[in-house]
């Protein structure tokens, strides 16, 4: 098989495992729909990322999630969705017109008393949070800067404790971080590497098809 022919069958893979796991939803459609308006980029997760975020927080049992990068809301409408009753998402956003647009998505969802997101640079707002004593978390989803990243690992690893999950979104960049020569990538492969051989964390990174090829990395906090 060709790579064209390799990537057409990824693509119905996906589209096959959606159907089944993902189906359609108005809510989350709406929101799309409204992202785009806005004219936001279209870099949100895929369904069938979203609806591998939800089942994470369901293992994980987890109470209290810290997103950082919120877009227009969509993988926080999925993760509002599988906190329990009395669950709180607490979510990052330097992008003023990012933050309106999720709020109102997050309104529309009706979940408007579970989420809180907070408008400014996430490393302020994670210097604040820590200074603050809020947390631990239970899961962290990292999906904003990708250059951060290694510094949003450490803040995660402090606002976290034994049995929390780490999630790092776009760990695999069509491919990019195998690529030692790759600039873009070095903080991402750095993040993959402290994931491996931390002894605090447990990890893998999970190659997903989405677009493009990228990649979700997990680790739970020992
Ligand atoms: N989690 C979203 C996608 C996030 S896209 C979803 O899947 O639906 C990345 C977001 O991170 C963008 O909205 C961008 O404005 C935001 N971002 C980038 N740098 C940031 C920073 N330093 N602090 C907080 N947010 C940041
Ligand atoms: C892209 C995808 C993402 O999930 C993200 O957070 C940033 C960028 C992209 O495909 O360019
Ligand atoms: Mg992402």
């Amino acid at each position: 098989m060709n790579g064209d022919d390799t990537r057409e069958l990824l693509r119905e893979i996906d589209a096959y495992v959606e159907d089944l796991f993902a189906p359609a939803d108005e809510i989350l459609e709406a929101a799309l729909r409204d992202s785009r308006r806005a004219g936001l980029p279209e870099i949100n997760v895929s369904p069938n990322e979203g609806r591998l975020l939800q089942l994470l927080v369901e293992i994980a049992g987890a109470r209290s999630i810290l997103e950082i990068g919120t877009l227009g809301g969509y993988s926080a409408i999925h993760f509002a969705r599988a906190l329990p009753d009395g669950g709180a998402l607490i979510s990052l956003e330097i992008d003023e017109h990012h933050a309106r647009v999720a709020r109102n998505n997050i309104e529309r969802a009706g979940l408007s008393d579970i989420v809180e997101i907070r408008v400014g640079d996430a490393h302020e707002l994670l210097a604040a949070l820590a200074e603050d004593d809020e947390g631990p978390f239970d899961l962290i989803f990292i999906d904003a800067d990708k250059e951060s990243y290694p510094e949003y690992l450490d803040w995660s690893l402090r606002l976290s404790q034994p049995g929390s999950l780490i999630l790092g979104d776009n760990a695999i960049r069509e491919g990019s971080v195998i690529d030692p020569d790759n600039s873009s990538s070095q903080a991402m492969r750095e993040c993959n590497e402290r994931l491996a051989k931390d002894s605090r964390l447990s990890g893998i990174v999970l190659p997903l098809i989405r677009e493009r090829i990228d990649g979700l990395a997990i680790a739970r906090v020992v």
